[in-house]
């Protein structure tokens, strides 16, 4: 008989079980088909070196940029400016924090969405039928000031460490927010001055090895409902992004994130940019951690397609709505219908 789930963190159910709950178990139709999955390169991924947007190649790199969020949706980075050591550093401590005793943790335990810091598992778990492989810490990570006193004290660095690791993503996100607004033809700063006060969001991903991984998601399919997602991952495979109807692998490579196009940036980009359905698969053999960056509007900021993006041609494809009501449509849905773009369409889009 399959194990009943008796723990409120999967990091503590999941050692010691031979066989997945059926909590976590997907209907046939709804399986990730591990054995029909493509490994990506940086031919189907693209991989671009940042080394060049602040010299006499910058407009080589924004035409890559602008291709790569036009096209593609995802791609990977490199020569980010932010240093390995700083990457390492913030990987350990994750995995520090999922090894702490089960009390330690559960300090942090909330199911409630709208908390600015917590630990929780799955997705959503008051609203899902099926359970995901995962757990999760979530914080609020701008206005460092407002959050960093609800974080973590345990292990000891975590608030320096993690604090300073989100002031740099937070730089490489504004510039990489300018080279976007930029290959859009729009003014530098465009994008950047209609995200509100800006907010950001980090989550550290914990994946437990997985006794039957053929059963179950890490995270099923999903948008990133956010504006701009720059993810880390550590050296164990797990990310599937959909191109051309296809589930493709995206390998770690050392010293690299993954950036990825959110839904806002679908809407302020009138379409042009693609926020694409990945997701993330477990295995059997190895722990897996992410920790990715949630860039984002402030809840009160108005979302709507840039003016310069619309004419006749190109006709606004979503209405004006403030920031907060996406984001809470898209917590209270659950992911497994995907996409909640559809709901702030115009009426004639
Ligand atoms: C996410 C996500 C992918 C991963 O947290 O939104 O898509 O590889 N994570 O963990
Ligand atoms: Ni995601």
């Amino acid at each position: 008989m399959a194990p009943v789930a008796t723990k409120l963190l999967l990091t503590d159910l999941a050692s010691g079980i031979d066989r997945v709950p059926n909590n976590y178990i997907r209907p046939e139709a709804d399986r990730p088909n591990l054995t029909e999955i493509e490994a990506s390169d940086a031919s189907t991924i693209p991989l671009i070196d940042l080394q060049g947007l602040s010299g006499p190649n910058r407009d080589d790199v924004i035409r890559q940029i602008g291709q790569a969020c036009q096209q593609d949706g995802f791609f990977q980075i490199k020569n980010h400016g932010i240093p390995e050591e700083m990457v390492q550093a913030i990987l350990n401590i994750a995995r520090e924090f999922f090894r702490l005793p089960e009390s330690e943790r559960l300090k942090s335990y909330s199911d409630d969405p709208s908390k600015s810091t917590r630990l929780s598992t799955s997705f959503n778990v008051k609203t899902e039928k099926v359970s995901n492989w995962r757990d999760f810490l979530r914080l609020h990570c701008y206005p460092l000031e407002e959050y960093m006193h609800e974080w973590p004290t345990n292990p000891p660095s975590f608030r320096k460490e993690v604090g300073e690791y989100c002031t740099r993503v937070r730089d490489l996100v504004l510039k990489l927010l300018e080279a976007i607004s930029e290959s859009l033809g729009l003014d530098r700063d465009y994008i950047s001055n209609n995200l509100g006060k800006h907010g950001q969001h980090m989550a550290m991903n914990y994946y437990p090895p997985c006794p039957q991984p053929e059963l179950t998601y890490g995270l099923p399919a999903h948008t990133d409902q956010n504006l701009i997602t720059i993810l880390l991952q550590d050296d164990v495979p797990g990310l599937h992004v959909l191109r051309n109807g296809k589930w493709v692998a995206v390998n770690p490579i050392p010293n690299t994130f993954i950036v990825n196009i959110g839904d806002q940036m679908q809407v302020i980009s009138n379409d042009k940019c693609k926020s694409i359905l990945h997701r993330a698969v477990v295995n059997c053999d190895r722990e897996r951690i992410s920790i990715p960056t949630f860039y984002c509007p402030s809840p009160e900021a108005i979302i709507e397609p840039a003016l310069g993006l619309i004419d006749r041609e190109h006709p606004a494809v979503y209405r004006s709505f403030k920031y907060e009501d996406y984001y809470h449509k898209f917590w209270n849905r659950g992911l497994e219908t995907e996409c909640c773009l559809d709901m702030f369409k115009t009426l004639s889009a």
